[in-house]
């Protein structure tokens, strides 16, 4: 095999298209050397810890980036009735998701001494102030307006997130799919509120689906993505606390909060209730006995 034809595998940055200084590398396609010039140290002198804490909140924020542009393609095919589109993008999500679960114990790797050395010169920096978590948050279904009061207002982010609320989130666009799709149901309002009218009905019809998946499989594996999405974001916040936990114990958080206390109680948090809930009203006689 000559070695034009070794290096045609198809990688982009594996075989510059034209010679001359101007030919397309890996770093500069990449941008590499701007990437690893963005790990600035607050601390003075470096703390040796400090580089991993930059480092490891940097690729949070990529992978958010990555995770809000697929959530945003998955929302337009639901709209679009691309039901496999949207549970195919959503899958990635979902991987994605289990790395930046699993990511967090990175950190415990550093001791609380080693966390101090740098600590106070990040005051009063939080993770409060991450505004596309809430950007996740807000496009999922989960819409709490008060995060709002930790994030600094004027800037383009901070307008990008307060428009992420005027925008319909994965929930209300399942729930019109649904509607589209035959199923009585009603769309549930985006700040969260589920009226007893609306639990029943709503169950109702989300019953019809859960006892029938092989029906309507498509539609089945979205509603089912959608509660794994939901869960990954409960498992990232309960890891998350525990890390916190080990690192802080019961100490203030940068961010002004009561720190483990406050993050405890995210753990109620849910973008689709329901369908957590419905599995709860099968029951084995309607398995195994007559088909309504
Ligand atoms: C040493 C490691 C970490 C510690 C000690 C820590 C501590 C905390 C604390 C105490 C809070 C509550 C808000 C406050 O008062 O500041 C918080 C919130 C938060 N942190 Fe962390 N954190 C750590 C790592 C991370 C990492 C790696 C991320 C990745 C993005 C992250 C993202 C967040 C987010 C998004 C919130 C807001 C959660 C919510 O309000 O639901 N944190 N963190």
């Amino acid at each position: 095999m000559s070695e034009s034809e070794e290096s045609d595998n198809g990688c982009p940055v594996a075989h510059p298209s034209h010679g001359g200084d101007d030919a397309l590398t890996y770093n500069s396609y990449l941008k590499v050397p701007e990437l690893l010039s963005l790990q600035q140290y607050e601390s003075d002198p470096p703390a040796h810890d400090e580089l991993l804490f930059i480092t490891i909140h940097q690729a949070y924020e990529l992978w958010f980036k990555l995770i809000l542009f697929e959530l945003d393609s998955v929302v337009e095919s639901m709209a679009d009735d691309q039901i496999y589109e949207a549970s195919r993008l959503l899958q990635r999500v979902l991987e994605i998701e289990e790395l930046l679960v699993s990511q967090i114990h990175i950190l415990e790797t550093m001791t609380p001494r080693d966390f101090l050395r740098f600590r106070g010169a990040l005051n009063p920096a939080s993770g409060f102030q991450s505004i596309q978590f809430r950007e996740v948050e807000f496009l999922s279904g989960v819409r709490d307006p008060s995060v709002l009061r930790h994030i600094q207002q004027g800037d383009e982010e901070s307008r990008r997130l307060k428009r992420r609320l005027d925008e319909p989130s994965l929930r209300s666009c399942f729930y019109r799919l649904l509607i589209r799709q035959g199923f009585d149901v009603q769309i549930p309002p985006e700040d969260g509120t589920v009226s007893d009218a609306l639990r029943e009905k709503n169950l109702d019809a989300l019953w019809k689906l859960y006892r029938y998946p092989e029906e309507r499989f498509h539609l089945y594996t979205l509603a089912e993505s959608l509660v794994k999405h939901d869960q990954n974001i409960l498992l990232w916040r309960f890891h998350h606390v525990r890390v916190v936990e080990r690192l802080i114990g019961t100490k203030k958080g940068t961010g002004g909060s009561s720190g483990v206390e406050y993050l405890n109680s995210t753990l109620q948090k849910r973008a689709y209730p329901l369908l957590w809930e419905v599995r709860g009203t099968l029951s084995d006689e309607e398995i195994y006995g007559e088909r309504k």
